[in-house]
């Protein structure tokens, strides 16, 4: 087995802990939109958590096959707001962190030569990105239309 570098594993590691921590924030706030009564949302932040999931999951099979026994350090508590607006807002610093995180495990791949681990690295960042995107959209779709360009300016 070709070995692995210790930072290759640790951006690993780090990545399973932000992914479940995606995984139990958008699985609360699942449960906590349903208690508002807005069912759609609650199926938009089911649908979120399995993607999540399978993102943890590819993470966990990424490990085994390099011979190590996952183990996530960092799960976060889920994060509160008072609105879907406010949750969104906070889901959204939440996938920045995970598209920064993969970003810096791809340089770092490219760095040291690591092309396998990288092409792993890009692919959940490109998701993440997609991902990101997705999110800021269903935020903008709450706002008024009014509200969301200056009055006068051509669009
Ligand atoms: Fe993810
Ligand atoms: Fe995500």
């Amino acid at each position: 087995m070709v070995p692995v570098h210790p930072r290759v594993l640790a951006d690993l590691g780090r990545a399973l802990s932000l992914e479940l921590t995606a995984v139990q924030q958008y699985l609360t706030q699942a449960v906590l939109v349903q208690s508002w009564g807005d069912s759609p949302s609650a199926d938009r932040f089911r649908r979120e958590t399995v993607e999540e999931m399978q993102h943890a999951e590819r993470l966990v099979k990424r490990m085994v096959q390099l011979g190590f026994s996952p183990g996530a350090s960092q799960l976060r508590p889920a994060t509160h707001a008072a609105d879907l607006e406010g949750l969104l807002r906070l889901n959204a610093e939440l996938e920045h962190q995970l598209i920064s995180h993969y970003a810096n495990a791809l340089e770092l791949c490219h760095r040291i030569g690591d092309a396998e681990n990288g092409a792993f690295f890009h692919a959940l960042w490109q998701e993440e990105q997609r991902h990101g995107e997705e999110m800021a959209a269903w935020l903008e779709s709450l706002r008024p239309q009014t509200a969301r360009f200056p009055v006068g300016v051509a669009v």
